[in-house]
């Protein structure tokens, strides 16, 4: 008995070391934790499970039937979140380069499935080299098997990947198919052809970090939300996102204990929107003065910085914030705003977490770039996504609410629940000067009538007034009090409840 216990622990130990003390050497060199060592940072300290440690491949072609090591490139189990459970699986760069053969997938697919089972979040961790090359269509077969569950888990699970050092091929995918993917600045990069192969078919010479560093992922190309120094920040701050999340769709918003008073007021924001509606003020500093603790996490931040996204609390518990930034182009709606902020809303939606919206936009940004660009197409996606959400939708607008971007940014008429306006909230077609030249266009040479008429145009129009005489606006509110309305509506929505007709699915515009 002693002899297989003993036995047991040296397969473990074996297991353990992956492909041995050289390359975890060489890994720890790049700067970069082991996949073992990386779960040890996720998970709370000793809860991780391992599963499958003595898988290994089934391969014979090009010699590697001699060579196995157990585990086969990525380290998979369970374990707990600040006590909640969570799936993980880590790519394991010393075996294989962390390559997906089809025992490497079938570990994989076992935890997704257990993941989707349990109704549990699952975590990905990234640092492979795609396809195992040795294998050929078993492992292309198992990235399509991992896929497919990936699909079928969206927005039923939350699913996070974090790119921890090389990405390429098939294991793009994956991650572009979960709710979040999150980088390490420097050591990972993402690609479907790395560098060779673009050099080959473009003609374009780049570096790996060029072509799909954090940088460019998170500001050019918005495939990540987030990007992290290193890989004990990337875990710890995946942690703290986790404990915003629900554990799944049904579940509903955790539920913290909170020390800030929700009644909290602050005196400060009454002053926060400048006199001259030309100039800019800092949303992000709204947004922390109203929730919990000052507590945020934005997602996407580097990214259509016009519009913030981003999770926190109120009264404990989880809240989508969607803003305008007037201090970026002018919290103007362009394409790139409109996508990242649908893509939120449809998260938030998915998982019952309740959205407040902070509202100051002076419209959809003009011009040719944009409309070549599909400004109308992507616009529509945030309409729409805000038109089908039947989570509790509070929105404040602070400032300007113009033309179509009015109607979109959870107004009544699309789905707001409770629509509050502050003093300072100019609820109209558009601004008064470009009002007043289309409509008294004759007058366009007599300064004084011009300026007669905009004073007219803004007295009558730029206020909350002419929408809350409509019933618009269910309140105009003291922007002091801001958090306390927030609180007492989202509690009163609690049990909001809405019926759709039935459909296999919507078409929004993609
Ligand atoms: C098998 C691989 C491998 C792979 C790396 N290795 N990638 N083994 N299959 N795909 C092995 C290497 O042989 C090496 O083994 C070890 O992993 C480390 O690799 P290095 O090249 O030494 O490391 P580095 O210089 O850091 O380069 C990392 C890398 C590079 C950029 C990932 O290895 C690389 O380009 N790999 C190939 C990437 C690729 O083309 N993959 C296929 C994509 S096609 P030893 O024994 O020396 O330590 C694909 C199709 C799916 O994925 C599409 C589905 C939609």
């Amino acid at each position: 008995m002693k002899d297989m216990l003993e036995r047991l622990e040296d397969r473990r130990a074996e297991a353990r070391l992956g492909g041995g003390e050289a390359r975890i050497a060489a890994q720890h060199g790049r700067g970069k934790l082991t996949a073992r060592e990386r779960i040890e940072l996720l998970l709370d300290h000793g809860s991780f499970e391992e599963f499958d440690m003595f898988v290994e491949h089934r391969s014979t072609d090009f010699g590697m039937e001699k060579s196995k090591i157990p585990g086969d490139g990525v380290v998979t189990g369970w374990g707990t979140v600040n006590g909640r459970t969570v799936f993980v699986f880590a790519k394991d760069f010393t075996v294989f380069g962390g390559s997906l053969s089809e025992a490497h997938a079938n570990k994989i697919m076992k935890i997704q499935d257990m993941a989707l089972r349990m109704r549990a979040p699952i975590v990905g961790l990234f640092d492979a080299g795609g396809a195992r090359i040795q294998e050929g269509v078993a492992a292309l077969g198992g990235y399509g098997e991992v896929f497919k569950r990936n699909v079928i888990a969206s927005g039923v699970i939350p699913q996070i990947s974090v790119i921890m050092g090389p990405c390429a091929g098939g294991d793009v995918y994956s991650p572009a198919m979960t709710d979040f993917i999150f980088m390490v600045r420097d050591r990972s990069y993402m690609f479907v052809t790395g560098p060779e192969v673009v050099r080959t078919v473009t003609n374009e010479t780049v570096t790996s970090e060029e072509l799909g560093g954090a940088r460019v992922h998170t500001t050019k190309s918005s495939v990540a939300d987030g990007a992290f120094d290193n890989d004990v920040e990337a875990l710890l701050q995946v942690r703290r996102l986790i404990d915003f999340l629900p554990a799944n769709n049904l579940e509903g918003v955790p539920e913290l204990p909170s020390f800030d008073d929700p009644g909290r007021v602050d005196a400060s924001l009454d002053t926060l929107v400048p006199d001259n509606p030309n100039k800019p003020y800092d949303m992000k500093e709204l947004i922390l003065k109203i929730v919990d603790e000052g507590d945020f996490f934005e997602i996407q931040e580097a990214f259509a910085r016009n519009i913030i996204t981003g999770f926190c609390r109120v009264e404990g518990r989880t809240v989508g914030i969607v803003a305008n930034q007037p201090m970026v182009l002018a919290g103007v709606l362009d394409s790139d705003a409109s996508r990242k902020a649908a893509r939120f809303i449809r998260f938030c939606d998915a998982f019952n977490i309740p959205i407040v919206t902070f509202e100051d936009v002076p419209g959809f940004l003009p011009g040719t770039a944009q409309e070549y660009g599909g400004l109308i197409k992507h616009g529509a996606k945030l309409l729409f996504a805000y038109a089908e959400a039947t989570v509790p939708l509070v929105t404040i607008i602070t400032r300007k609410a113009f033309g179509g971007a009015y109607d979109v940014m959870a107004s009544k008429h699309v789905g707001g629940d409770v629509n509050y306006a502050w003093p300072t909230a100019q609820i109209a077609v558009m601004g008064a000067k470009g009002a007043v030249e289309i409509i008294f266009r004759a007058d366009i040479g007599d300064a004084d009538k011009i300026a007669a008429r905009t004073k007219e145009y803004e007295d009558r129009f730029m206020s909350p007034f002419v929408a809350a005489e409509r019933g618009y606006i269910d309140e105009v509110i003291m922007p002091h009090s801001t958090r306390r309305r927030i609180a007492r509506a989202l509690a009163m929505l609690r049990t909001k409840e809405v019926e759709r007709p039935w459909k296999k699915h919507d078409n929004i515009p993609l």
